[in-house]
């Protein structure tokens, strides 16, 4: 099979890439490198089933030519930051919304009518109800999740208007190894400029469920491979969450740090749009028979031990 994948040079599109490669499929990543490391994917390069296309899909004619004799699109490019949409009202709106219509008129144009999206956690605003079902209908609470919301509104209805199928993902914050962004990655950057105290936004009472990068991509396939209609809509979390404090901890001790003084911000919200509360249910793709297999604390403690081994993401 031949494979687009959008943002495949970032966090987890280059896993989505590594599984694809590995399985042998030929595929083409296409990312403008705002966010992406071309380290991510250079264990490719040579590959005569690897390419990569550096630019911006908000470039219609250029996404229309990439998308050229290809049979499905994993699309992960996206301004993944909820904070930075606060920076400039139109980021999410962009990069988010235009560029997923972009993607999905290349794929019109093309022929092609399978897309895996990537969606978040954030769609849920502040949800009253725990765990979260994909059945929740949600206020926003974000540029970013309202960005995200819509996405997923434009590929419904081109699978509507023009047979697409769509496999789309709502998951809680992923980290493992490339991990570029969030909370660990801030943690870490603390600690190394500072290792006696750390400032922690909000009041660190916050609780999140956090999924390892390999758990995430497990789900995208299983549902690929699995779920047959129309639309497939997942939530991908874990079956746990931790208070920040204790996330913190976690990266603390696995730096061999000992008694750092904790600053905290205050409030029970860090920034606007964040949740208090984040817990998905999974129930739905667990019947498939996908699990999440790897722990929140197992996932901090292998990101941090990735982040020390590479310290070109800070750079
Ligand atoms: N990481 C998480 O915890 C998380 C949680 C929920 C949802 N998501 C979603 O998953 C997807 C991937 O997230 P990530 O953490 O890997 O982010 P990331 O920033 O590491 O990856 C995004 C990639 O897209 C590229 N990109 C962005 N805009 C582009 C554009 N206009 N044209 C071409 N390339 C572009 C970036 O250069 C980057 O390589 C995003 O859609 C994000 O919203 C991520």
């Amino acid at each position: 099979m031949k494979y687009i994948v959008t943002g495949g040079c970032g966090f987890i599109g280059s896993h989505i890439v590594d599984r694809l490669m590995s399985q042998g499929h030929n595929v083409t990543v296409v990312d403008n490198m705002s966010t992406g490391f071309p380290e991510y994917v250079s264990q490719h390069n040579g590959n005569p089933n690897f390419k990569l296309e550096k630019f911006d899909l908000k470039d219609l004619p250029r996404v229309k030519e990439a998308f050229s004799g290809q049979d499905a699109v994993f699309h992960l490019a996206a301004n993944a930051d909820v904070r930075g949409g606060l920076d400039d009202n139109f980021r999410d709106l962009e990069r988010n919304v235009l560029v997923t219509h972009n993607v999905l008129e290349a794929m019109r144009a093309n022929d092609i009518s399978k897309i895996l999206f990537s969606s978040t956690a954030a769609i849920y605003g502040e949800p009253d109800v725990f765990p979260t079902p994909e059945t929740y209908h949600p206020s926003q609470t974000s540029f970013y999740g309202a960005s995200k919301i819509s996405c997923e509104a434009f590929i419904e209805s081109f699978c509507e208007a023009y047979g697409f199928q769509a496999w789309m993902f709502r998951f809680v914050s992923i980290q493992g190894e490339r991990h570029p962004h969030g909370v660990t990655y801030d943690f870490v950057k603390k600690l190394k400029a500072n290792p006696r105290e750390m400032e922690i936004i909000g009041d660190g009472t916050s609780r999140k469920s956090y999924c390892h990068v390999d758990d995430c991509v497990e789900g995208f396939f299983t549902a690929f491979e699995k779920a047959s209609g129309k639309v497939n809509l997942f939530n991908i979390g874990n079956t746990e969450h931790v208070e920040v404090k204790k996330l913190a901890s976690y990266v603390t001790d696995e730096m061999g740090l000992e008694d750092v003084e904790y600053k905290f911000t205050g409030g029970t919200r860090g920034w606007v749009g964040d949740s208090p509360l984040v817990q998905l249910d999974i129930g739905k793709l667990r019947a498939l028979g996908w699990e999440p297999k790897i722990s929140i604390e197992e996932t901090v403690r292998r990101t941090v031990r990735w982040l020390l081994a590479n310290p070109y993401v800070y750079d």
